[in-house]
């Protein structure tokens, strides 16, 4: 089997970060959040993989994975020149595919429960088509979909009225059936062809589609707090520490830490779960839970907690704590005792800060 894995959004929620990189390569744990769903599709069972990819994103992918070597995979890039729908992106694929059973993933996912048994079910029980369903509490926001007797009845996109709360998650196994349902769709009223609107059309003619029910976490990572909760999720689970770099004895390290090769950790005390990269320098500060911090970072005199730092980040003299924030790369923050008292920033298009203001 197959998967193909989408990657062709524009990703405008994560500005400025996607200015300069897909969305889907924002680390988590320091790890780009898409290398967590193609290591859970390896071991599914599937190896090649199609990553629908867009032209301004191409090059940040296949800088990333190139062939798909490294993780044991075989990676085709597949353009889709405009995000003209998931319906859209499959169709686009059909000559990758061919007309075997497939995976979908929509690439800006991430779920905890593992696709192997997802599988097994589907090559299993003779269905047409297959969706992961999860409740969610803001049913508007998704594709929803009606069950009856653990056969589909009915989905809708992003619905005004839902008559469910089983949202569809974004991963969905097809066989070449979904091929018939895209061909007699028509673009929606947000000008897309709509992957819940080919499955509808499967309902309608006869065609048996099931869906299997996720309880445990999942995530949409379109925004920024999504991005710091998944962080959190993936350093809960991280289980043993690692002390690549130094420590020295001024210096207190409590919980599960991990501290790579070449970093150094002064006067500082670091409270897991935290994972820190390579070279990076933590002098006189406090790092608190929840906080993963790239490559080459430098910090001093200032305390973070649930928050992700990228690499080759400088941050001193930082007299709040910094909470919740998601930093990119090569960002100064400085904090100055010079005159005028004024707030100083250099703040790419789409930036957002949040100051807190001390009560006169
Ligand atoms: O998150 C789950 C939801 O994902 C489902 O409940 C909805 O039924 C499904 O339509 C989808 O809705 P979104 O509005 O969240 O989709 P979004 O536009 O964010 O695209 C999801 C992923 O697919 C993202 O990684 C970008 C990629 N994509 C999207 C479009 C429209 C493509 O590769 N090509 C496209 O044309």
């Amino acid at each position: 089997m197959k998967a193909i894995v989408l990657c062709a959004g524009r990703g405008t929620r994560l500005r400025p970060l996607t200015h300069t990189s897909a969305k889907h390569l924002i680390p988590v744990a320091n790890k780009a959040v898409l290398t967590y769903s193609l290591e859970a599709i390896k071991r599914a069972g599937i190896d090649e993989i199609g990553l629908i990819v867009n032209p301004s994103n191409i090059e940040d992918f296949k800088r990333e994975y190139g062939s798909g070597e490294s993780l044991g995979l075989r990676i085709e890039y597949i353009l889709q020149e405009e995000p003209k729908g998931l319906a859209h992106a499959v169709a686009i694929s059909h000559d990758f595919l061919g007309e075997e059973s497939f995976l979908m993933y929509l690439g800006d996912n991430l779920l905890e429960e593992e696709l192997k048994g997802f599988v097994d079910e589907f090559l299993s029980n003779g269905s047409d088509a297959s969706i992961l369903l999860a409740p969610v509490e803001n049913p508007s926001r998704f594709g929803i979909a009606t069950l009856s007797k653990g056969r589909v009845t009915k989905v809708v996109e992003k619905p005004k009225k839902p008559e469910s709360n089983l949202a569809l998650i974004g991963v969905y196994l097809f066989t070449n059936k979904i091929f018939e349902g895209i061909e007699n769709i028509k673009p929606s009223w947000r000008g897309e062809l709509e992957i819940t609107d080919a499955i509808e059309y499967l309902i309608e003619h006869g065609y048996n589609v099931t869906a299997h029910i996720v309880y445990g976490w999942w995530k949409d990572t379109g925004m920024p707090e999504d991005i710091i909760e998944a962080n959190r999720r993936v350093l809960i689970g991280i289980k043993e520490s690692f002390i690549g770099g130094s420590i020295d004895e001024k210096s207190k390290i409590e919980g599960t830490v991990i501290i790579g090769e070449g970093s150094q950790i002064v006067s500082s005390v670091i409270r897991g779960p935290v994972i820190i990269g390579k070279k990076s320098t933590i002098e006189n500060c406090y790092v608190g839970p929840f906080t993963s911090i790239g490559d080459n970072v430098i910090l001093n005199n200032c305390e973070v907690e649930n928050s992700i730092l990228l690499r080759d980040s400088h941050i001193s003299d930082i007299m709040m704590r910094i909470d919740a924030s998601l930093i990119g790369r090569n960002v100064r923050i400085r904090g100055t005792h010079s005159k005028p008292a004024a707030l100083k920033v250099i703040l790419g298009d789409y930036s957002q800060a949040e100051i807190h203001m001390i009560s006169p």
